[in-house]
């Protein structure tokens, strides 16, 4: 573990380092002098990549590297090992060497007017990718394409009325009770899976909210969490999780607590990666949300259009299914991650 952690460090240093040095030696590719449409066969992509926080992540990494190589773009990774001043880093270094097209996935939604104002100065268009940003200046980059958080967060709210239908309707007054695992704080995939499960759940005083707790995507804290609030004993009919890594914690708490994941306490969950399907149809998870993470074929036709000077579309959504209990689900493959 500590040395994949150094590894990704070194690879991070390599890369900052690599490009100040070929700044400096070699001479940085003169954008001014080649400015105009990149043919496809130079174009130089930056991306900066979170992480590898869970499956989901590591399968969006391996996609926008097989897309890489199968469409000849030349792809300069860089890891930020959950930091966003690593990724401000990486996007600078990006910027001094010139690329064509940079894209991001953002760790948080804040804080990158300043980095990506260098970038439009630069002339480099910008590309952020399964995260969205905030800013107030939407010149700053050229489009987004990746997953609706919002519509993710709607559909387990949707779930849930559906599967609370008789218990709903027997208006008994007493509350359904929701504990909330949400993702990294100030993502905005945490923040719009948390915006639209309220938007279903607020029609529905009957659900309560009785715990809502940043898991930070990852299993180890979904398991620690869990373990945490059960052992307080309350009674929770529902846990509603950002993702699939901290699904795995938390199923695996309730398990060794003697209680049964999605009978005793529905659950539900966002990525649909293979282990949560699996869980899915062992009936230890009640609905699994698609987040498509093979964007890579996509981002790199965006490069090639932004490289070639063309516009594109501001919002890209991929499109996502949701898979809920009782599906035939015979013909769904093997998910790839
Ligand atoms: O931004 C997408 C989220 O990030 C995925 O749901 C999660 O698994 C990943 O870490």
């Amino acid at each position: 573990m500590i040395l994949e952690k150094n590894r990704h460090v070194i690879v991070l240093l390599a890369l900052v380092l690599g490009f100040a040095v070929c700044g400096l030696s070699c001479g940085v590719r003169d954008r001014k002098k080649t400015a105009g449409p990149v043919s496809q066969k130079d174009l130089i992509l930056g991306f900066s990549q979170i992480g590898a926080e869970s499956a989901w992540r590591m399968c969006n990494t391996r996609s926008v590297q097989e897309a890489a190589t199968a469409s000849g773009i030349q792809l300069l990774f860089a890891n930020a090992e959950q930091k966003q001043e690593n990724q401000i880093k990486a996007i600078r270094s990006f910027i001094a060497y010139q690329v064509d097209v940079i894209a991001f996935v953002p760790i948080v939604a804040d804080g990158w007017d300043n980095v990506l104002l260098e970038a439009k100065e630069a002339g480099i268009p910008v590309l952020v990718t399964d995260r969205k940003i905030t800013t107030a200046d939407e010149s700053l980059y050229a489009g987004f394409i990746g997953t609706d958080s919002i519509r993710e967060g709607r559909e387990a709210g949707l779930f849930l009325l559906k599967k609370f239908r008789s218990r709903l309707a027997a208006r008994s007054g007493e509350p359904i009770t929701v504990v909330e695992l949400s993702g990294t704080e100030g993502s905005s995939a945490a923040l719009g899976r948390a915006k639209g499960f309220r938007e279903i759940m607020d029609g529905h005083p009957e659900f309560e909210i009785i715990e809502s707790v940043s898991g930070d995507f990852l299993r180890s804290k979904g398991y620690e969490i869990m373990q945490n609030i059960l052992s307080r004993n309350r009674k929770i009919d529902v846990v509603f999780s950002h993702n699939d890594g901290m699904t795995l914690g938390i199923i695996e708490a309730m398990e060794e607590k003697g209680i049964k994941p999605g009978k005793n306490i529905v659950i539900v969950t966002i990525d649909a990666e293979q282990a949560a399907l699996n869980a899915l149809r062992e009936g230890k998870v009640n609905c699994v949300i698609e987040c498509n993470p093979k964007t890579g074929p996509a981002i790199m036709d965006l490069a090639k259009k932004l490289a070639a000077g063309e516009t594109i579309p501001r919002l890209l959504h991929v499109e996502e299914q949701v898979f809920t209990e009782g599906d035939d689900l015979s013909s769904v493959g093997p998910r790839g991650y």
